[in-house]
C-alpha cells in the first residue's frame, strides 16, 4: 500500500506562522497523526506532499520509512497527488497495487475505517471514502446513477439539482497505483476554481469501465478538516473524550471525562483514579490503585502502586516508588526516584536525586542533586546548595538521618548514617554518623535591654 498525504495547504486561517500540519493535537502535529495512521494500517511507502512552509514540516517530522514531495505552486488536489506519483514509481521489483490518499490537516481518521475503504477496494477498483450530512455545504458531491457513483462534482461547479445531493466526498480514496499513473496527467483544470481536481478521476474511472465502490466512516469527526483554531479545538475535544471512553472502558475512575488530557500514552493499572483536570504528557505509567489529585500535570513518569498524588503537582521525567504520598503542590523534576513509603509534601521540590523507602521531605524543601537512604526525615526549609555558581555537586544522606528545619546542605557534603542535624545549621563539612551536628550562632539574652520609644514632639 502507497500512501500519499496532502499537506501543502497553507493554513491561512490559522492566523500563525506555524505550517498548518505542525499544530498539535494530544500534543502531536496533526500531520504526526496521520502519519501514525498510515504506519499502523502497513503502509509500504508514504510520500508526504508538501508547500508553504515545507522545510519546516520536513525538519519536524522527517523519518527513514517517509518521502517528500514539493508541490509548487499548489495547482490543486490532482496536482497534488500527481507530485508523489515518481516515489512509487520507483518501487521495485513488482509496484505497489494501491494508493491511498490521506490529508494532512484530517488527523482523526481511523485505521479500521482506512482498513474497510482498502478491503472494499480489493484490487482493481476505485474506492471512495463518503458521508452522508444534513448540511453538505462546501464539499464535493458523489453523483450516482442508478445508485452506482458516476463522478463528483465540486459545490462550486454544481447545479441546484447536485447541490441537493447529500452525500459527500470526504477526499479519502484508494485507488490502484498503475490507474492513478495513468489519470492524473490526464486531468484538466477547466472549472470554476481553475484546479486539477482529484476527484475528477471518477469519471475516468467510470469511462474506462472501472468499478467504483464507497465506504464510511464511523463519525463524522473522522474526515473533518482542520482549517481554523475553533476547529483544532473542536477536533481536540473529540480525541480527548475518545481517549476517556478507552480509560474508563478499562476500568480507570475519571471524577469528569470531559476534564483530562492525554498529550502521549498513559498506562493505568487496576483502580486507578483521576480527579479533574489533570494533563498527562509524554509517557505516563500509574500502577495499581494510584489517586491522583485535581490539577496535576504528569510528564514522561511512572507512579508506583498504592501512591497517591495530592492535588496541584508538577511530576516530569520521575520515577515514583510504591505507597508514597506526594504533594500538594510537590515538584518532581528530572531525575527523580522516589523508592517506596516517600513522602514528598507541599512546596518541595526534588531534582536529580534519589529518596530511599520511607523517607520523608513533608514542608518547604529543595533537594537537588542528592541522594538520600532510608527513614531519611528532611525537615521544613532544607535546602541542598547543590550549585556553587559553576558545578553542580552532590549530597548525600545515608539512612536514619534527621535534618533540622531550616537546614543548609552545601554540597559536596555527607551526612553518615543516623546522625542528626540540627535546625538551622550550614553545613560545609561532612557530618559523621549518630552524632549530633550543629552550627549555630550561640544564643544570647540581654537583660535590662529596653525597646527604643518614639520620640515626642
Ligand atoms: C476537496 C475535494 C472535495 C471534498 C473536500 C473534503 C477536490 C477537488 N475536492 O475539496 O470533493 O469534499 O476536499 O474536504 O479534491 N492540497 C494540496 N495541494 C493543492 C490543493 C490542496 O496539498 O494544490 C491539500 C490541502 O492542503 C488540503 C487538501 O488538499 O489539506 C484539500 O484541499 P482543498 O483545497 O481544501 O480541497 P477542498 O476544496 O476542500
Ligand atoms: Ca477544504
Amino acid at each position: 500500500m502507497n500512501v500519499v498525504i496532502l499537506a501543502a495547504g497553507q493554513g491561512k486561517r490559522m492566523h500563525s506562522d506555524l505550517p498548518k500540519v505542525l499544530h498539535p493535537l494530544a500534543g502531536k502535529p496533526l500531520l504526526g497523526h496521520v502519519l501514525d495512521t498510515a504506519r499502523a494500517i502497513g503502509a509500504t511507502k508514504i510520500c508526504v506532499v508538501y508547500g508553504h512552509g515545507g522545510e519546516k514540516v520536513r525538519g519536524a517530522l522527517d523519518a527513514p520509512d517517509l518521502t517528500w514531495a514539493l508541490q509548487e505552486p499548489q495547482l490543486g488536489t490532482g496536482h497534488a497527488v500527481l507530485q508523489a506519483m515518481p516515489q512509487f514509481a520507483a518501487v521495485s521489483p513488482a509496484p505497489t497495487l494501491q494508493t491511498l490518499v490521506l490529508y494532512g490537516d484530517v488527523p482523526l481518521i481511523r485505521a479500521a475505517t482506512l482498513q474497510r475503504l482498502i478491503d472494499a477496494a480489493g484490487s482493481g477498483s476505485l474506492a471512495l471514502l463518503t458521508a452522508h450530512l444534513e448540511n453538505p455545504q462546501g464539499y464535493g458531491r458523489i453523483v450516482r446513477v442508478d445508485g452506482a457513483v458516476t463522478r463528483i462534482v465540486e459545490e462550486k461547479d454544481a447545479d441546484d439539482a447536485e447541490r441537493a445531493i447529500r452525500e459527500i466526498n470526504t477526499g479519502i480514496l484508494v485507488a490502484p497505483t498503475a490507474a492513478l499513473a495513468r489519470w492524473l496527467p490526464m486531468l484538466g483544470n477547466r472549472n470554476v476554481q481553475g484546479e486539477y481536481y482529484l476527484t475528477d478521476i471518477v469519471a475516468l474511472a467510470v469511462a474506462e469501465g472501472m468499478p467504483v465502490v464507497t465506504a464510511h466512516p464511523d463519525g463524522p469527526w473522522e474526515t473533518e478538516g482542520v482549517n481554523s483554531k475553533l476547529q483544532l479545538a473542536a477536533l481536540e475535544r473529540v480525541h480527548q473524550r475518545t481517549i476517556a471512553e478507552r480509560l474508563m472502558e478499562a476500568g480507570v475512575t475519571l471524577a469528569d471525562p470531559a476534564r483530562i488530557d492525554v498529550r502521549g500514552e498513559l498506562k493505568c493499572g487496576r483502580d486507578v483514579a483521576i480527579d479533574v483536570n489533570c494533563v498527562f504528557e509524554g509517557r505516563v505509567e500509574l500502577a495499581d490503585n494510584v489517586l491522583i489529585g485535581a490539577n496535576c500535570v504528569l510528564k514522561n513518569c511512572r507512579i508506583g502502586s498504592g501512591t497517591r498524588i495530592a492535588p496541584f503537582c508538577h511530576i516530569e521525567d520521575a520515577v515514583v516508588g510504591a505507597d508514597n504520598i506526594i504533594g500538594p503542590y510537590a515538584r518532581l523534576r528530572p531525575g527523580t526516584e522516589l523508592g517506596t513509603g516517600v513522602h514528598i509534601g507541599n512546596f518541595v521540590e526534588v531534582k536529580n536525586s534519589t529518596i530511599a523507602d520511607s523517607s520523608k521531605a513533608n514542608h518547604l524543601a529543595y533537594i537537588g542533586d542528592a541522594t538520600i537512604g532510608r527513614r531519611v526525615n528532611v525537615g521544613a526549609g532544607t535546602i541542598t546548595c547543590n550549585y556553587d555558581g559553576a558545578n553542580k555537586h552532590r549530597t548525600v544522606i545515608e539512612d536514619d538521618v534527621f535534618i533540622g528545619s531550616d537546614t543548609q546542605l552545601v554540597a559536596p557534603v555527607t551526612v553518615g548514617r543516623g546522625a542528626t542535624i540540627g535546625a538551622g545549621t550550614t553545613l560545609s563539612k561532612d557530618a559523621p554518623p549518630d552524632q549530633l551536628t550543629v552550627s549555630r550562632a550561640k544564643q544570647a539574652s540581654i537583660p535590662g535591654w529596653k525597646r527604643p520609644v518614639k520620640k515626642k514632639g
